[in-house]
């Protein structure tokens, strides 16, 4: 490409279209239209609250990101979704007992007129949910062609110019990629097979990137990131993205981890426990989707330390991760964290962390961010693997050949990097010869 990039404008009205209307997805759109009519601030979101350094230190510039980058005013956004309870965004938003009710009430009309559509699901892939608002259909192929007949009929009803759709459903249960996910043609006949191996998440996926729509995957479960997705989505040039929010525990051990290994102290263990009441954590309480979000935490320390470039301070880690659902807390998680760590000439000491959160409050700015930002990348003409997106995710999506980047410092860097190379300008290296001349 070359640079400057051209880059399409932001005319028009954006779909954001969400497959999961529960805590996160109507935390998300309450909070947009709150900050429309100026009753909140956006906090916590980089293409709202965010600035960019452009070139020397002393050359002072430092627009907001979304003076910098064309981007979809928040005014242009309107949203749909699917879901498999009737509920509105509204009646949703309440029973996610996220956002206080005076708020809510505040928007109610609003809310309410966002009306979950018909779901594709099936219980085989998340045991702890079942609900009335489901399609029927022939085979998968059908399911994801009436996603796709759901996906037109959205945009010609809301007058929409350009549509994303980011995945706020369940938690699957652990599927791992084969054969049927391999390569476009086996997809496509596994859909018109209803093969077991492809779970309603995936057939979303597929609607969306054969519609030419961004898509990212915010749970851990597999959905866009198999090849035959990957494969499709470059033939389609669409850009997709994934997996598993960025939030809580992850975030800090993502802020923490690499703060260590910059002071080179090593590590023994780290120890995380969560609780958390919502119906995330209700889903979560079954052995086989706690299984896929379990290997989406795990990974994190290791890309991140590398025992096999520190085996003496790295090699011999304890990562243990578990989660209770605890009802009482609803959605607000506690989140503790035991690190044993060792500095100079190998003396113990241990940090604890614990961190009382509001997981959908972490969770709804990166489901702006990312419809914003990969409207943009469809706009500009990505496709395929977003990694420069990895700064949002637990266990981002990345090509075969790479390891994931799981520093939330790099990743930020690199997605301001991306920025600065789209508009011609110049990438910030830190690197200051000053002292040279
Ligand atoms: N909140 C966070 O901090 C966070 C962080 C990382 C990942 N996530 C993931 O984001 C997802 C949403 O989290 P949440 O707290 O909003 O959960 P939630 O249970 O409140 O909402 C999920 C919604 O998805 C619906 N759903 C399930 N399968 C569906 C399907 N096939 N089609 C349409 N709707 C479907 C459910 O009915 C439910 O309303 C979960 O997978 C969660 O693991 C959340």
């Amino acid at each position: 490409m070359e640079r400057p990039v051209t880059i399409k404008p932001a005319q028009g009205k954006l779909g954001v279209l969400l497959p999961g209307m529960g805590a996160v997805a109507t935390t998300m759109i309450a909070g947009v239209i709150a900050v429309r009519k100026g009753l909140a601030q956006p906090v916590g979101s980089l293409t709202q609250m965010g600035t960019i350094r452009l070139g020397k230190r002393t050359e002072k510039r430092v627009p907001k990101i979304n003076e910098f980058v064309p981007l979809s005013p928040l005014d242009s956004i309107v949203f749909g979704g699917w879901d498999i309870f009737e509920d509105n965004a509204y009646q949703a938003a309440m029973k996610a007992g996220v956002i206080e009710k005076d708020l809510l009430n505040q928007i109610k009309p609003e809310l309410e007129a966002i009306k979950p559509m018909k779901a594709v699901f099936d219980q085989k892939y998340v045991k702890r949910l079942s609900g009335p608002n489901v399609k029927t259909g022939k085979s998968k192929m059908d399911l994801a062609e009436q996603l796709r007949a759901d996906i037109q009929n959205f945009k010609k009803q809301n007058g929409c110019d350009r549509l994303v759709m980011v995945w706020c459903g369940s938690t699957e249960v652990f599927i791992k990629p084969t054969d049927v996910h391999q390569t476009i043609e086996k997809f496509e006949q596994g859909l018109r097979d209803s093969d077991p191996n492809i779970p309603s998440s995936m057939i979303y996926a597929y609607a969306a990137i054969k519609e030419g729509i961004p898509y990212a995957n915010g749970a851990p479960n597999l959905s866009g990131d198999v090849p035959a997705l990957v494969d499709l989505a470059h033939k389609l040039s669409v850009p997709i993205c994934g997996k598993d929010f960025k939030t809580g525990q992850t975030l800090m051990k993502t802020i923490l981890a690499p703060g260590f290994k910059a002071r080179l102290l090593g590590m023994n263990g780290w120890y995380s426990t969560n609780i958390l009441g919502n119906r995330d954590g209700e889903v979560l309480d079954d052995p086989e989707s706690f299984k896929t979000k379990e290997e989406s935490k795990l990974s994190v320390l290791e890309h991140i330390l590398q025992p096999e470039v520190y085996p003496d301070l790295y090699g011999k880690i304890s990562h243990v991760v578990r989660i209770n659902y605890y009802p009482p807390r609803g959605d607000n998680k506690e989140g503790w964290d035991n690190i044993d760590i060792f500095g100079w000439l190998g003396y113990p000491m241990q940090i604890k962390v614990d961190f009382l959160c509001r997981d959908s409050i972490l969770a709804a700015p990166i489901v702006l961010d990312l419809a914003l930002f990969l409207d943009l990348a469809g706009r500009v003409g990505f496709k395929g693997i977003q990694e420069w997106l990895s700064f949002y995710f637990k266990s981002p999506q990345h090509a075969s050949a790479v390891y994931p980047e799981h520093d939330l410092f790099i990743q930020l860097m690199k997605l301001k990097n991306t920025l600065r190379w789209l508009k011609g300008e110049e990438l910030i290296t830190h690197l200051g010869l000053e002292y040279y001349d």
